[in-house]
C-alpha cells in the first residue's frame, strides 16, 4: 500500500479533469495517493467514464461536477457541492486553453473566455475554497497549474503566456501569505506536454511528438511529488530548466527573439493561415 494512503476520507478537487494533465492528476490522487477525487470539466460524459474507471480500478470513490469555470455563479456552485461532499484537502486548479497565432488576430471574445478559465476562475475557486482549507487540523494542498510560458514571454502565444505568467507571480504570493498556516500553495510550471491542448491550438504540427515533450502521467507525477514535498515553484523536466537557465542568463528580449523565431515558423508550418480559429475556440465562443 502506497505511503499517502492514510486519506481515504479525504476530496480533491480536480479541474480540467476530463483530459491530459487534469484527467491523469485525478487518476493518480486516486489511485496512489487514495484521495477521492471532485472531478471538474465541461465534459460531462468524460468525467463519467473516468468516474466509473476510478471506482473499478482503484476502489476509490469520485463525483462529478460538470461546470463551466467560465461562469462565476457556477463557481460559487461548484464550491457549495463539493463542500457538500465532503472535506476538500487538496485544490488542483488546473483547467486551462490557449491561443496560438497573431495577437492582432485573436477574437476579444476568445481572449476573455481564456482569461475567465485560466486566471479569473483560479482567484476566485481560492478565495472560496481558502477558509474551507484553513479551518482543517491536517495540512491542505493548493496546485495551480502554470506553464514554462509563464515564466518566459511566448510570442503569438503572447495573451497564453501573461496569463500564466499571473499564475507564477499570484500562486507565489498566495504562498507567502499562507506561511505559518496548514494550507501549502505549489506552482507548477510544465514545458510541452503531450495532450489535447496541442492538437486544438495548432502547436501540434510543430511541437508534438518532440522528444522534449512529457506524457501527462510523467506530469502528473511530477506535480503531485512537488505538492507533496511542498515545493513553491516546480518546472519538470531538464530541458525545461536548462531552457530556464539560459533564459537567465540572456538578456530578456534575445530570449523572447529566439522563442519567437522558433514559434513564428511554428506557424508558418500549419497549412492555415495564420490564427484562423481553432476547433477550442469555435468551442469557446459558442
Ligand atoms: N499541453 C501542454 O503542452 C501544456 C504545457 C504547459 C502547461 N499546460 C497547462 O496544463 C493544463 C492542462 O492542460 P492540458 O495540456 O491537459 O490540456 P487539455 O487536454 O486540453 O485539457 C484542458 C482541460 O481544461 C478543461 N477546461 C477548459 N476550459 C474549461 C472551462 N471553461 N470549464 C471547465 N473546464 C475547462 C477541459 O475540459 P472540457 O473541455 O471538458 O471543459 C480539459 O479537461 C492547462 O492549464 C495548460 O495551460 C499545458
Amino acid at each position: 500500500m502506497d505511503k499517502h494512503r492514510r486519506t481515504e476520507h479525504q476530496w480533491a478537487l480536480v479541474t480540467g479533469a476530463s483530459s491530459g494533465l487534469g484527467r491523469e492528476l485525478a487518476r493518480q490522487l486516486a489511485c496512489d495517493y487514495g484521495i477521492q477525487p471532485l472531478l471538474v470539466a465541461r465534459r460531462e460524459e468524460r468525467l463519467w467514464e473516468l468516474k466509473r474507471e476510478l471506482e473499478a480500478a482503484c476502489g476509490v470513490r469520485s463525483e462529478v461536477l460538470t461546470t463551466d469555470l467560465r461562469e462565476e455563479e457556477q463557481l460559487d456552485e461548484v464550491f457549495r457541492r463539493a463542500v457538500a461532499v465532503g472535506n476538500v484537502s487538496t485544490l488542483v486548479l488546473n483547467a486551462g486553453v490557449t491561443y496560438f497565432g497573431l495577437h492582432q488576430q485573436m477574437d476579444y471574445r476568445q481572449f476573455r473566455h481564456m482569461m475567465a478559465t485560466n486566471v479569473n476562475s483560479i482567484v476566485r475557486l481560492t478565495q472560496l475554497f481558502l477558509p474551507h482549507l484553513t479551518a482543517q487540523s491536517d495540512r491542505t494542498r493548493i496546485l495551480i497549474v502554470s506553464s514554462l510560458a509563464g515564466l518566459l514571454p511566448i510570442p503569438y502565444q503572447t495573451a497564453y503566456s501573461a496569463s500564466k505568467a499571473f499564475l507564477c507571480n499570484f500562486g507565489l504570493g498566495l504562498r507567502h501569505e499562507l506561511r505559518g498556516t496548514n494550507v501549502s500553495v505549489t506552482v507548477f510550471a510544465p514545458g510541452g506536454i503531450e495532450t489535447e491542448l496541442l492538437h486544438k491550438s495548432g502547436l501540434a504540427a510543430r511541437f508534438g511528438g518532440s522528444v522534449f515533450n512529457h506524457r501527462a502521467d510523467q506530469c502528473a507525477r511530477s506535480a503531485l511529488r512537488a505538492l507533496w514535498h511542498n515545493k513553491g515553484l516546480h518546472v519538470p523536466g531538464v530541458f525545461n530548466n536548462a531552457v530556464l537557465i539560459a533564459a537567465r542568463l540572456l538578456p530578456r528580449t534575445w530570449m523572447t527573439s529566439i522563442i519567437g523565431h522558433i514559434y513564428a515558423d511554428a506557424l508558418r508550418e500549419l497549412s492555415r493561415p495564420f490564427a484562423q480559429p481553432t476547433a477550442d475556440s469555435i468551442h469557446m465562443m459558442r
